[in-house]
């Protein structure tokens, strides 16, 4: 059944190309939402089995698209949010995309502090966000508005340093500038209009459960394994599991399986303890949805 009449679906803003679309999209097809698809020149999808409507846009627009109400909810950069300043609330965070903002210079020059940015031209895409942080800064210096390929402004002549998006710094690398001040740090997030209707925050609310139903099982995996009974007490310390691990007896006297959840960013660590108390035959599983 395709979700048709247009009051009943939430309308979600994404990114049409660029560093968040894929991966904006994958999330929604994640949560189980099937959308109708309109080949590469889409502007709007449907979802099949789910109330909602996605707006392909461009990512520096989708602020005021949901400031206008135009969209009920957008998954955007956290940069766009700062830089546009729009009346949206941020009501998730989605832990991708994640990159910094950063003032960086030609790798020739010497740099002593941000005394060094006085008097400088400096190129970026985000204007309002560089001209807060060099007001809290007393740093006065022109900035110079360009709308793309910003790296490349120091080595044509059009800037002394840049503003821009870090992730990776490779394309500061390959165009021979350092980082030299991070002035704030960035990550999708999902923004909302607090004017959206009641129907449609109820279909939100669905929408977010399902959303961290994904991103919860993302970041954790799933363990099983073998261990002595005497290290059952110390194990089960290290692994506290969702509650607690399940313990059951093996074949073999003495010893016991476990089977328990554990985070993605502790896992290594986890790992380490576990040897060392004796565990073995350990089975690492991904998991594909997790209801907290
Ligand atoms: C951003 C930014 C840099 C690049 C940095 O561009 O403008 O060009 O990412 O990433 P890195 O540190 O991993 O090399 P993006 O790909 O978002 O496209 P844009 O040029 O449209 O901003």
């Amino acid at each position: 059944m395709i979700y048709s009449n247009e009051t009943e679906n939430l309308r979600i803003a994404v990114q049409k190309t660029g560093r968040l679309s894929e991966k904006s999209l994958t999330l929604i097809e994640e949560t189980g939402i099937r959308l109708t698809q309109e080949g590469k020149l889409k502007l709007v999808s449907v979802g099949q089995n789910f109330p909602v409507e996605i707006l392909f846009l461009r990512d520096n627009d989708i602020p005021q698209y949901v400031a206008d109400n135009v969209a009920d909810i957008g998954i955007v950069g956290e940069n766009e949010v700062m830089e546009k300043d729009k009346p949206v609330d941020i009501i998730d965070r989605l832990g991708f995309a994640r990159c910094r903002l950063s003032l960086a210079i030609p790798q020739s020059l010497e740099y002593k502090g941000l005394s060094f940015f006085n008097g400088k031209k400096i190129a970026t895409t985000y204007p309002k966000i560089l001209q807060k942080f060099l007001n809290e800064n007393k740093i006065e210096a022109e900035i110079h508005e360009i709308s793309g390929s910003v790296e490349i402004a120091p080595s044509i002549g059009l800037a002394d340093a840049i503003f821009d998006i870090v992730s990776s710094g490779s394309t500061l690398i390959s165009n021979r500038l350092k980082e030299v001040e991070v002035v704030c740090y960035s990550e999708a997030v999902v923004i909302g209009n607090s004017k959206m209707p009641e129907s449609r925050k109820r279909i939100l609310q669905q929408l977010l459960f399902r959303i961290h139903a994904v991103l919860n099982a993302k970041n954790n995996k799933y363990i099983l394994l073998n261990a002595p009974n005497e290290s059952l007490e110390n194990i089960t310390a290290v692994l506290p599991g969702m509650k607690s691990p399940t313990i059951m007896p093996l074949a073999e006297k003495g010893w016991s399986s476990l089977h328990s959840v554990v985070n993605e960013n502790e896992f290594w660590d986890i790992i380490k303890k576990l040897k060392e108390y004796g565990a073995q035959g350990i089975l690492v599983i991904p998991i594909e949805k997790m209801i907290v």
